[in-house]
């Protein structure tokens, strides 16, 4: 007799409730697709290395981020930061994840409500909110990135709100990203429109001179700050003590570093090799760059009890 094994179905958290992720169907008429009016999150969970399950990092400050980012485009969550760590671990659970997985939590503009003319607003409209999580581990190739310095600029803040993680502003981000694979490269370096730079396509941007000193462009450069960004931070003072200079980085800095590295949940720590078809440093990942991503990947698999605090343990079932 032959068993035929059937995968077990994957849940997402959809309008307060575990449903199967297949069943999720939004109506055409759904607003955030037709004006970008949607709000997200992206968050890893790790295998730890100790084999107690996983352990979600930095959880609270994405989701005090997805609070704040859906407060700029009136959306009220319908939890708050605390019971939603409760849904993730939860639905990390019920998914029986075991290996490295990526989080996404969404909060978008739905329905217009009674009385609401159409049009394009912000009040006068419902919101949804849904959670999905995919098994993912690391997706950049580990001997870095090649990146083009791209004549598309970022969105600033003036016009949408950087800070805000919105889902029509990466329209933007997508464009510089197609404007780099066209050039051959892996990832775009956005300018801002005062001519310094700003991030990568879904990645902050650090610079390491050749005197040492590193620098990345500060929370008022139309940037969005990054929780990886912030941990690189506090990583860099209390491991190297290197304390990271927070100021504008012009494009001659970025062509002249001896390493260039990029940060973000889902890029993780990733080396620059190139920009513009010129190498960076020696064109392999640097000194500095190398021992921050080994840091960073014994922080977040566990391995560093002094920032276990920054850990939501997921026990297995
Ligand atoms: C545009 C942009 N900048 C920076 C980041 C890095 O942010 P974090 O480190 O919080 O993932 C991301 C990823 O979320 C991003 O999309």
């Amino acid at each position: 007799m032959t068993t035929t094994a059937v995968a077990a179905p994957q849940f997402a958290f959809h309008n307060g409730e575990f449903v199967e992720a297949g069943t999720v169907r939004l109506p055409p008429s759904t607003q955030a697709l037709h004006y970008g009016t949607g709000v997200f999150e992206g968050i890893r969970a790790y295998a730890r290395s100790d084999g107690r399950g996983l352990a979600v990092f930095r959880l609270r400050e994405h989701l005090e981020r997805l609070e704040r980012s859906a407060g700029t485009l009136r959306i009220q969550l319908p939890f708050t930061p605390d019971e939603l760590i409760g849904i993730v671990v939860d639905l990390l659970r019920r998914n029986g994840s075991d290996g490295d997985t990526y989080i996404r939590p969404l909060a978008y503009k739905f329905a217009l409500e009674p009385g609401t003319p159409f049009g394009v607003r912000l009040s006068g409209v419902s919101g949804q909110f849904t959670i999905n999580t995919v098994r993912m581990g690391s997706y950049v190739p580990r001997e870095g990135l090649r990146c083009k310095v791209s004549s598309v600029r970022r969105v600033p803040s003036a016009s949408v709100p950087s800070t805000a993680k919105i889902t029509g502003i990466y329209a933007n981000n997508a464009l510089a990203v197609e404007d780099a694979r066209a050039d051959g490269c892996d990832d775009a370096l956005m300018l801002g429109i005062d001519g310094n730079l700003t991030e990568a396509s879904t990645s902050n941007v650090f610079v390491v001179g050749r005197d040492g000193s590193v620098a990345t462009p500060p929370v008022t450069a139309d940037i969005l700050p990054g929780i990886t960004r912030a941990t690189v931070i506090e990583l860099l003072a209390r491991e190297f003590g290197t304390a990271v200079e927070e100021r504008p980085v012009t494009p001659a800095e970025l062509a002249d570093a001896q390493e260039v590295f990029t940060t973000g949940t889902g890029v993780e720590i990733s080396p620059v090799t190139s920009i513009d078809h010129r190498d960076v440093g020696t064109g392999r990942a640097g000194a500095v760059t190398a021992r921050l991503r080994d840091t960073y990947d014994e922080v977040v698999h566990g391995r560093r009890a002094a920032y276990a605090s920054w850990l939501t343990p997921v026990p297995p079932l």
